[in-house]
Order: C-alpha cells, then sequence, then structure tokens
C-alpha cells in the first residue's frame, strides 16, 4: 500500500467524516481529507520517509519539549505504540532527572510549541488545510451576524490538552443557560505512565475520540446538526496538535452542516463559565489555576480582559505536579499531594512564600519547587511522614502565597470599582480549585473583604466543552461575528493582547 493510500485509509475509517463527504461533496471531502491527511501523518501511519515532512510541518520541538525529539518523531513516524514510547521516555528520564523523573509536560509543551506557531502556520501545506482552500467557501465572510435569536443552541468542542470534549449548550434571551449535554473523555490513562502529556499522543487520542463523543453529544442532547445554530471550537492556547483535531473537525460539520464557526479562545471559556453557572453580571474577577496556567484576570465584558497577574514561571498545578513527581507520588501531582498533605506537619518546613508583600499581582513558584526539592535531598531517603509533611508545608506556602496575592487584587478592584451595585464577585477556574485548602483560603479571604465567593462545580472549572460553546453563545449573543474557515490554531493566544511580558518571565514571556 503506498503512502497516499495508507493515509486515505486512515481517514475512511473516520465515520463523521464520511458522514459528512456524502452530505456534501467534493470540495469540503477535500478539505476534509486534506485535514485527515495531515492528522494521520501525526497518527504515525506513514514509513519513515514521512518523518521528513512530519518534522517540517510541526517542527521538532512540537513533539515533547525537550524528550529528546528526534527519537520521539522517528518513534510516530514509524506508527510505534505506547508501549514503545515508554521505553524511550523512561531512558530519557533516567539521564536527566536523577530524583525527580519527568514533570507534567503540558504547560512546557505550550511554551515549546509557542516558537513553532508562525513557521506552522506558514507551511504551503498547512496554509491549504486551513486556508486558502475553504476560505472562499464560507458565506459569512465579512457579514454582521444575523445571529441576534431570543433563543441561541451551538455546539462546543474542546481538544487543547488532554479532554477531549464535546457539549450542547442553549442560551435564551435572557442570558440563562441550559447544558442539554457534556462528554469528557480523560485522557489520563494515555498519559499517566509518562508521568505528563505527552503532546502527539494527546493529539492522536483526540482523532481517535472526538467524533464518538460529537455523535453522543448530539444524541444524549436530543438534536441533530440541523438543530444547532452554530459550532464552536477551541482554537487556543494549547497543544497545537490537539487544536488542530478540534478545530479542522468544528471546520468541517460548519461548513458541511452550513452552519457558522466560532473559534473560540479556551481562556476565554474559563473566564465566561461563572455567567453560565451563577449568571454573574461584569465586571468581576476571575483567578485561573490549572496545570498550565495562574492568572488572575479582570473580566469587563465579553471580549474585554485585563489580565492584573500572571506567573512568572511555573503555573499552580504544574508545582504540585512537579512535587508530587519529586516525591514519588502518582499523576497527577495535585490530589495526590493533598491526600498526603491531610496526615502531615504543617510547620515542619518552612518554605519560602515567593512575591509576597510585593505590589504587583503576579505569581511565581519555581523557587518553592527547588526548596522542596533541597529539603527533600538533604533527608533522603524520606519516609511516608517526611512525604506528608512536606506536602502539608508546600500546601500551607502555597495557601499563605494566594492570600497574600488574591488579597491584593481584590484591594485592587474594591479600589477600581466603588460602586457597583452588586456585592463584587472573586471567581476560580481550573483544577487547582479542587484542592480544599485553597479553595478555603479563598472563601475566608473573601469573605473577609466583602466578595462574593464563586466556584463553579468542579468538572466546569476543569476543561471542558460547555465552556467552550457557552463563549461562543456569548458571542454569538452579542453579535460578534463569527471566524472565517480559514482562522488557524494558536498555540499561544493571551486573552488581553496589551499584557506584556512580565519581569522575570525569560524572553518568551511568561508562561501562563
Ligand atoms: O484544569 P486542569 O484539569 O487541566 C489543565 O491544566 O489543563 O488542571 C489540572 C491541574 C493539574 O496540574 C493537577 O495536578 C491540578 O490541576 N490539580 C490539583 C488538584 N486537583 C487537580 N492541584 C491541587 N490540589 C488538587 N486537589
Ligand atoms: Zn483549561
Amino acid at each position: 500500500m503506498g503512502q497516499v493510500d495508507q493515509l486515505r485509509s486512515g481517514a475512511a475509517d473516520n465515520r463523521v467524516a464520511n458522514v459528512f463527504a456524502r452530505q456534501i461533496g467534493g470540495e469540503v471531502e477535500t478539505f476534509w481529507q486534506v485535514g485527515r491527511h495531515v492528522l494521520a501523518r501525526m497518527h504515525g501511519k506513514i514509513e519513515i520517509a514521512g518523518r521528513k515532512l512530519l518534522l517540517e510541518l510541526f517542527r521538532e520541538k512540537s513533539f515533547a519539549a525537550d524528550l529528546g525529539q528526534g527519537t520521539v518523531g522517528d518513534a510516530v513516524a514509524l506508527g510505534r505504540q505506547n508501549d514503545d514510547f515508554e521505553h524511550f521516555l523512561r531512558k530519557i528520564v533516567g539521564c536527566h532527572q536523577p530524583i525527580s523523573g519527568f514533570v507534567r509536560l503540558c504547560e512546557r509543551q505550550r511554551a515549546a510549541t509557542r516558537a513553532d506557531t508562525e513557521r506552522f502556520c506558514l507551511h504551503p501545506l498547512c496554509s491549504v488545510v486551513t486556508g486558502v482552500l475553504v476560505n472562499r467557501f464560507n458565506p459569512y465572510r465579512n457579514q454582521r451576524t444575523d445571529f441576534m435569536a431570543p433563543f441561541l443552541r451551538i455546539l462546543g468542542i474542546e481538544t487543547s490538552c488532554d479532554e477531549t470534549a464535546a457539549a450542547v449548550v442553549e442560551r435564551d434571551a435572557e442570558g440563562r443557560s441550559n447544558v442539554l449535554s457534556d462528554v469528557v473523555l480523560s485522557q489520563l490513562d494515555e498519559h499517566s505512565a509518562y508521568g505528563g502529556v505527552v503532546p502527539e499522543i494527546a493529539a492522536r487520542a483526540h482523532v481517535e475520540a472526538l467524533d464518538d463523543l460529537i455523535d453522543e453529544a448530539l444524541k444524549r442532547a436530543n438534536v441533530s446538526l440541523s438543530d444547532v445554530d452554530a459550532i464552536a471550537a477551541t482554537s487556543g492556547p494549547g497543544l497545537i496538535g490537539g487544536l488542530l483535531v478540534g478545530l479542522m473537525t468544528g471546520k468541517a460539520i460548519a461548513k458541511a452542516a452550513g452552519k457558522p464557526l466560532y473559534a473560540v479562545n479556551h481562556l476565554e471559556g474559563h473566564a465566561l463559565t461563572a455567567r453560565l453557572t451563577d449568571g454573574l453580571s461584569f465586571p468581576y474577577l476571575m483567578l485561573l489555576v490549572s496545570g498550565g496556567h495562574t492568572q488572575l484576570i479582570l473580566v469587563r465584558g465579553i471580549g474585554e480582559y485585563e489580565r492584573w497577574g500572571t506567573t512568572i514561571d511555573d503555573a499552580l498545578g504544574e508545582a504540585f505536579d512537579k512535587t508530587a513527581k519529586l516525591l514519588g507520588l502518582p499523576y497527577p501531582g495535585g490530589p495526590a499531594v493533598e491526600r498526603m498533605a491531610q496526615c502531615g506537619n504543617a510547620d515542619r518546613f518552612n518554605f519560602p512564600r515567593p512575591l509576597v508583600g510585593e505590589a504587583r499581582l503576579d505569581f511565581s513558584f519555581s523557587g518553592l519547587k527547588t526548596a522542596v526539592r533541597q529539603a527533600a535531598t538533604e533527608i533522603a531517603p524520606l519516609t511516608d511522614q517526611d512525604v506528608a509533611d512536606i506536602c502539608a508545608s508546600f500546601q500551607k506556602a502555597i495557601s499563605r502565597t494566594m492570600k497574600d496575592r488574591i488579597g491584593r487584587g481584590l484591594q485592587r478592584f474594591k479600589a477600581e470599582f466603588p460602586d457597583l451595585p452588586e456585592k463584587p464577585a472573586l471567581v476560580v477556574a481550573g483544577g487547582v480549585a479542587a484542592n480544599q485548602e485553597i479553595r478555603s483560603t479563598l472563601q475566608a479571604l473573601c469573605d473577609k473583604n466583602g466578595f462574593r465567593f464563586i466556584a463553579p462545580p468542579l468538572h466546569l472549572c476543569t476543561d471542558n466543552a460547555v465552556m467552550i460553546a457557552w463563549a461562543g453563545l456569548e458571542r454569538m449573543a452579542k453579535g460578534v461575528v463569527p471566524d472565517d474557515l480559514d482562522v488557524q490554531p494558536r498555540s499561544r493566544w493571551p486573552l488581553d493582547s496589551k499584557a506584556g511580558t512580565v519581569l522575570g518571565s525569560g524572553k518568551r514571556g511568561a508562561k501562563a
């Protein structure tokens, strides 16, 4: 079987793609197949000769941050299975990180892929996939939307990291939400052996699951594609391979079903969730604390965000994951550290509280991680009690840091908005929001400062497609023009485009 045939067979077993191809005929079939071919390359369905093309397209760094990219590229191109990845990843880990193993890659990879974005988007094959070919078919191009309908329903797609998700959500004329379906497939099992998200495994898993998930979301919602008013797909920030899968799928469905497409910023999804769950009015303050992001954001309105603080090094979830890894706790690290901390002595180690007392509202966690490493190395081998004490002391240092940083944020919010008709609100989102100690610290802080503390249910705090659908609905309801079908995925896409690089964050700027 030749290379092209192999690629086509990769596309052929895709049920949704085939249905669409039948529905709409030639043009989109071509578009879809070109996209499928690119994804199939990532999917390891080409011979070694295709490796060069693969690497040219996605660049070496997109494969696995600093985990021996050439080796990973070879393995992907050869179509090796997960077991083989494990084999050589273990080897690399053994050389470089004697006590800590290797850490969650999600954020690291996000940073690594940034450098690739421009080249990625300029690549001729890519511009065929996401641009030129489909651009002229977009009926919504340069038109103001007339979707100010009193009632809107949308299909949302999320694939930016290690969760594949689809959802159908409605919004009525008063802005009330109705979640018809919410389907999330976590890739935890695929990645846990590696101690972090491996981007190309994530992209493969999205390809394999997304079609079925979309079918399932529509089925559970008891609607068909003709019943939705638009498609919303995450187009950044995140891992470029996963974004490509979700956005391509969103484009194909939009084209096939003749619906407008909203390319949604994943962070905007997090930022607007509290309006879905609690009907919150603008403005409010949002703290996003996940494996890839740590940001304090002023949400002024739809599309109006001001970043007040960000991390200058690691994200908070990343700090939890790295700490867990070096203590030999399982991935993901946050829940494991929290569990151990429950039986530890939080006063045994006096870990640093980075940036506490400083007027700026940024965060820093890499010094804390280093202090934990030093303490662990000094008393190694560690008993279970040592590990518990380190976890409790680490969590205490984080809680104190958050209390100081967020406390200052609340003060600034009150100073800027002294006359709000309602009690001001702090919203929290991201996986770290599950941490009980951090939650109760934030709750107490809000009580003390006269703020409402809003923590949406955990499944809507972590990555999901409901928030992507909702962000699309909010934009539609506001009359925002849908995106062209040549919209590109963006591994880096700050919510606040005016926010510059923060001091201490390295030449590429803050990670999150
Ligand atoms: O938002 P999320 O589910 O996914 C992305 O980062 O995209 O966040 C995952 C992060 C991981 O770093 C995980 O260790 C952390 O949230 N996390 C926690 C807890 N549960 C999850 N961190 C601290 N305490 C927890 N209970
Ligand atoms: Zn997220």
